[in-house]
C-alpha cells in the first residue's frame, strides 16, 4: 500500500469513526485511536513517513499534515457538537435543557398597588407615610379619640377583643377597629406642625358580603398646625380624589358625626347617577388635641378614615369586595 492509499483509508475511518460517536467516550476512543499522540494509526503512519525518499518528503508530509488537520477538524466539530446537544438527566427522559413551560411572575395585589399610588399621591401632598400596631389598646382605639365608655363602638360584641383588662393583664387589648389609632400615636410622639397617612389593617367583626369584610384597609390622615382649617382638608381629599380617580370627578362633603372630629363630614365621589360614600373626615375635636398634650387653643388640624378597597373597586369596576381576600389568580392576574 502506498502512502496515499494508507492516507485515505486513515482518513476514511477516522471520519467514519467521528461520525458514529455518538457519546463523548466514544468519541474519546476515536480520538485515541486516530489522533492518540503515543500510538494509534496517526502515529502509525507517522512512522511509515521515515522510509519515504527524500525527494518526496516534503509533498508525502504535505500531505499527512493536511489529512491530519482535516481529521482533527472534524474531531473537535463534533465534540462542539456533542456538548451543545440537549443533555438527558440520567435515567430519565427528561431533556434538562428544553425551554420549560415557565413561571409567570408575581405581581402585587391590586390593593397593595392602591396602596402605594394613595401614599404616593399624598406624598406629593407633602404626607408622609407613617405605621402604627394592628393589636392595640383601649386608650388609642377609643378613650384617647374621644369615644366614651358606654359608646356602641366600644361594644365587645362589634370588636375583636383579645384580652380584657385584669390584674394580670393591666389593659384590654383588642384588634384595631380603625387606623384613627396612628392620630394618636403620632402626635403623642410628635409635635406639630405634622402632616401624616397612615395606609393598614382594620378589623370588625360585620356579617361578609359583598361590601363588608371582617378585615379592611383603611387610609388614615392627619394635618396639624397652626391654622389648618376646614378649608385645608377639602382642598387636599379634593386633590387627591382627582389624582386617584381623574379630573373633574364630583366631591361631596356631608355633616356627619365622629366622635374625635368636630365639625365632621362624610366624603363622597360621584358613581353615576348616585354617590359613593368613600370615609369621613372632619377637623380634630379639642378633647383629642388634649389627650395627646396639645393646645387646642394653639393648634388645629383636620384628620380622614378612608376605605381603600372602595377605591380600588370604583376604578376597575370591582363588584364584590371578597373577590381581594379569595386568591383566586384569574382575578389577581387582571392587575
Ligand atoms: N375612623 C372612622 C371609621 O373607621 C373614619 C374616620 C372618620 C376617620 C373621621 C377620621 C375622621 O380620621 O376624622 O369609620
Amino acid at each position: 500500500m502506498d502512502h496515499e492509499q494508507s492516507f485515505a483509508s486513515y482518513e476514511q475511518d477516522a471520519l467514519k469513526s467521528i461520525e458514529a460517536a455518538a457519546t463523548a467516550d466514544a468519541l474519546e476512543a476515536a480520538r485515541i485511536e486516530f489522533l492518540g499522540k503515543k500510538q494509534g494509526r496517526l502515529k502509525d503512519l507517522q512512522g511509515a513517513l521515515g522510509s519515504v525518499p527524500v525527494d518526496q518528503k516534503p509533498a508525502v508530509g504535505k500531505r499527512f499534515n493536511e489529512i491530519k488537520d482535516r481529521v482533527t477538524a472534524a474531531w473537535e466539530q463534533k465534540k462542539l457538537m456533542l456538548e451543545s446537544a440537549p443533555k438527558k438527566a440520567a435515567g430519565s427522559e427528561f431533556d434538562v435543557t428544553l425551554p420549560g413551560a415557565g413561571l409567570s411572575l408575581g405581581k402585587l395585589h391590586p390593593l397593595t398597588q392602591t396602596i402605594e399610588e394613595f401614599k404616593d399621591i399624598m406624598a406629593r401632598l407633602g404626607f408622609e407615610s407613617e405605621e402604627g400596631p394592628e393589636v392595640e389598646d383601649e386608650w388609642h382605639n377609643f378613650v384617647a379619640l374621644n369615644i366614651p365608655e358606654d359608646h356602641p363602638a366600644r361594644n365587645p360584641l362589634d370588636n375583636f377583643y383579645l384580652s380584657v383588662a385584669s390584674t394580670v393583664t393591666k389593659e384590654a387589648r383588642l384588634l384595631r377597629s380603625q387606623t384613627s389609632t396612628v392620630q394618636i400615636r403620632t402626635m403623642e410622639q410628635r409635635q406639630p406642625p405634622i402632616r401624616i397617612v397612615s395606609v393598614g389593617r382594620v378589623y370588625r367583626p360585620d356579617q361578609i358580603d359583598a361590601t363588608h369584610h371582617m378585615m379592611f384597609h383603611q387610609m388614615e390622615g392627619l394635618m396639624v398646625g397652626p391654622d389648618v382649617t376646614m378649608a385645608s382638608l377639602k382642598t387636599v381629599l379634593q386633590l387627591f380624589a382627582t389624582a386617584y380617580l381623574g379630573e373633574n370627578v364630583p366631591v361631596r362633603f356631608r355633616p356627619s358625626f365622629f366622635p374625635f372630629t368636630e365639625p365632621s363630614v362624610e366624603f363622597d365621589v360621584r358613581r353615576g347617577n348616585g354617590w359613593l360614600e368613600l370615609g369621613g373626615a372632619g377637623m380634630v375635636d379639642p378633647n383629642v388635641l388634649s389627650a395627646c398634650g396639645y393646645d387646642p387653643e394653639k393648634v388645629s388640624g383636620f384628620a380622614f378614615g378612608l376605605g381603600i378597597a372602595r377605591f380600588c373597586m370604583m376604578r376597575h369596576g370591582i363588584d364584590d369586595i371578597r373577590h381581594f381576600y379569595e386568591n383566586e389568580l384569574r382575578f389577581l392576574q387582571q392587575f
